[in-house]
């Protein structure tokens, strides 16, 4: 996976030169990076953990894509506790971090760091997560959340024979016995993927082709705290026996990392391998897009963290430079002290029919990597 990131790091690396290039052109006070000016200077890059693929790519691509313009990078993981991630932030200011990038564990305990950033003119960009009550956040990138969200429901849907492959309804009636996962309560996205798949799955379940076993329909009772697959797995378990024992059709997971937890509860409850529910997924973890192809997980969603990395270095490049990042959202990502201006990129569902396509055509996994 290194090797294809690293080419997509590549060609990204020479747009974003090829952008500070025009930057520097258009003759304002400071010289692009790639010119030499902000030569050296350091980028903390702050991620949440090392257990799941996905973050591991997303440290790899924005670190190497700041140095090929010239940064030097501080790049922490915090093993999914807080107050590593607050003191890995401290540590980054007072080391002499010029800019901040950061992907929260829980959105709303960065405040007081942040006061700190700000006090010294630190520019700070919320990556992939927002960072909430918080008005020292300058910008955010990340994906369009709540499309995310219907893709799920919507991949749900398709996977239960409810739509088509072109979104149209089937007729199918069901009923259909479905289970509902939610993400981690603190993650802002959490509400954004609930709120994109419960929108799209709701009429369904006004009419009664969708039914929930358990009756847990609510985000609370759905939330899985810091995205455990463990507790995810335990939840099924539970949901097994609250449900009656009714056989369940399908299963909205809002993460692969949950989607291994949820099958390997059906697994043991009793579901063999070729009948078990639709479950669905997110990121196109290596593990689950293998689990796709042999049948087991039904789909992911893709996020090319690529193209994430990409847009975050531009940002923090913009910064350096004394120029405004381009963003293309500036009503949805309010934190609670302001609207943080955002750039926010597409998302693709992915399942055993398009996954050469979408993952293998686009170089983020070659077919070896996924046999
Ligand atoms: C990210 C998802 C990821 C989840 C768990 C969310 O904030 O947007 O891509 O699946 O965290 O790591």
């Amino acid at each position: 996976m290194k090797k294809n990131m690293l080419t997509g790091v590549a060609a990204a690396s020479a747009l974003v030169l090829s952008l500070s290039a025009c930057g520097g052109s258009r003759g304002g006070g400071d010289e692009a990076a790639g010119d030499g000016s902000n030569e050296g200077a350091t980028i903390g890059v702050a991620m949440p953990t090392q257990q799941s693929e996905r973050w591991i790519a997303d440290g790899e691509n924005v670190q190497a894509q700041l140095e090929e313009l010239g940064y030097e990078v501080d790049l922490q993981y915090a093993n999914d506790d807080i107050p590593t991630q607050v003191s890995q932030i401290e540590n980054m200011i007072n080391g002499g971090a010029e800019a901040l990038v950061i992907a929260s564990i829980d959105g709303t305990t960065l405040t007081s760091v942040l006061e700190t950033a700000e006090a010294q003119d630190i520019p700070v960009i919320a990556y992939d997560r927002l960072i909430n009550g918080s008005d020292t956040v300058d910008y955010y990138t990340t994906f369009d959340n709540y499309q995310v969200g219907v893709q799920q429901g919507t991949s749900l849907l398709t996977g239960l024979g409810i739509l088509d492959e072109n979104g149209e309804e089937t007729g199918e009636k069901g009923p259909f016995n479905i289970e509902l996962f939610a993400g981690s309560p603190d993650d802002n996205n959490a509400t954004f993927f609930w709120n994109g798949a419960m929108d799209t799955l709701q009429p369904y379940l006004d009419s009664g082709v969708l039914n929930v076993p358990s009756g847990q329909t609510e985000f609370e009772q759905a939330a899985i705290l810091r995205w455990l697959p463990a507790t995810a797995q335990a939840r099924m378990e539970d949901l097994l026996t609250v449900g009656g024992g009714e056989r369940l059709d399908g299963v909205l997971s809002p993460y692969d990392g949950l989607s291994i937890g949820i099958i390997s509860a059906l697994t043991s409850g009793g579901y063999s391998a070729d009948e078990l529910p639709v479950v669905t997924g997110q990121d196109a973890e290596l593990g689950s897009v293998k689990s796709i192809i042999a049948g087991e997980q039904y789909s992911t969603i893709f996020k090319d963290v690529r193209e994430l990395g990409e847009r975050a270095v531009l940002m923090v490049d913009a910064l350096m430079n004394g120029e405004e990042p381009e963003v293309n959202d500036t009503e949805t990502y309010d934190n609670g002290e302001k609207i943080v201006p955002s750039y926010l990129l597409e998302s693709e569902i992915v399942t055993a029919e398009n996954y050469e396509e979408v993952l293998v055509d686009s170089g983020y996994y070659t077919a070896e990597e996924l046999k």
